[in-house]
């Protein structure tokens, strides 16, 4: 199958974005994918904006790549992402972000946690199309026309009532393109993703709708695509389950033949993972990440689950390493 085009105005030249994770996909993670290869770009894990200007420091840590010209050392763009409801302080530091060389800007619509959402940021301002716009204006007044500019959306908070409404909005206020994960608050990370909502969003909008939520396989994505009608996919927990997903997906849609990754093959990413974490981190903390990881590639390799059982009791990456 070869991808249709969209007629939608496009900003996003491809189509397969990896998703931010708080704790998850850091700038170590999103090297290693991307060297894998098969996104088009990357989205960094939320700055939270509250009511200052932040330092450079506080962008430069969550999204390292502003150091070499906000690309993985693969040269894929990391886009970075804000999160916050106040539109001046939103601008403020979406304009920090452009000065230090972030090469888009996403702002976080999705973010279920309590303590973000009592502090009127996150997935609470979808109850708030209005609010959303003002925000997304602000931030677009000072991200010129030639940056991306997206909006991540959850389908509402404790229902989908004004999944169409927000999607609008962000629309209105000058947005690029929308991602759009399939899920409402409330429904946190439950499987299925709703991809109907998606198709009705994206039937509703002329700006392009990237599709997100449980496209965890080359068959999900085509069926994906073929529910929502969007041309463009974020994908989250799958990429860190099956690490060449993006690669499987671009070979499909290229129709060149692909052979998986083995476990052999994933094996030394976690060593890779490991070893880059060594200079900063502590033993045990790098332990956990090797542990967090093995849990998500255990859906897929059954050598991970072996590999998890092996080092569960084991907290010192240095012993880990031997094992590995
Ligand atoms: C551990 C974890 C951390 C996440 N952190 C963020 C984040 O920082 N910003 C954001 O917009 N979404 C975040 N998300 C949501 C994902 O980007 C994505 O929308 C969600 O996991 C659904 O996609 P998936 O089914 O492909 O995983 C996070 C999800 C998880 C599981």
């Amino acid at each position: 199958m070869t991808v249709g085009v969209n007629p939608k105005q496009r900003k996003i030249a491809m189509n397969i974005m990896l998703a931010p994770m708080e704790g998850v996909v850091d700038h170590r993670m999103r090297e290693i994918l991307t060297a894998i290869g098969g996104y088009h770009s990357c989205v960094s894990e939320f700055v939270r904006v509250t009511d200052s200007l932040l330092p450079a420091k506080v962008f430069r840590r969550i999204s390292p790549e502003l150091n070499d010209a906000g690309s993985t050392p693969a040269g894929t763009p990391v886009t970075v992402q804000l999160l916050g409801g106040n539109p001046e302080t939103m601008a403020a530091n979406a304009n920090k972000a452009i000065e230090l060389g972030a090469p888009g800007i996403d702002i976080n619509f999705g973010c279920p946690s309590r303590l973000v959402n009592r502090k009127a940021g996150g997935a609470i301002l979808l109850k708030n199309p209005a609010h959303i716009h003002d925000v997304v204006k602000a931030v677009r007044e000072v991200v010129a026309t030639d940056i991306p500019l997206s909006a991540k959306l959850r389908l509402g908070y404790d229902n989908t009532d004004l999944a169409i409404d927000n999607a609008l909005a962000v629309q209105a206020a000058g947005a690029d393109f929308i991602t759009v994960h399939a899920r409402t608050r409330a429904d946190g990370y439950k499987s299925p993703a709703r991809w109907g909502w998606l198709a009705r969003i994206n039937e509703s909008t002329h700006i392009p709708v990237v599709a997100n939520g449980d496209i965890n396989s080359v068959e999900d994505y085509l069926r994906c695509r073929q529910i929502s009608g969007c041309d463009d996919v974020m994908i989250g927990r799958g990429a860190i389950a099956t690490p060449d997903l993006a690669k499987q997906i671009r070979s499909q849609q290229q129709d060149i033949a692909y052979k998986p990754m083995t476990w052999d093959e994933i094996r030394p990413l976690l060593l890779q993972m490991g070893q880059s974490m060594e200079a900063t981190v502590k033993d045990k903390h790098i332990g956990m990440r090797i542990k967090q990881w093995l849990v998500y590639l255990k859906r897929d390799y059954i050598e991970a689950q072996r590999c998890f059982e092996n080092i569960r009791k084991i907290s010192s990456f240095s012993e880990i390493k031997n094992i590995l």
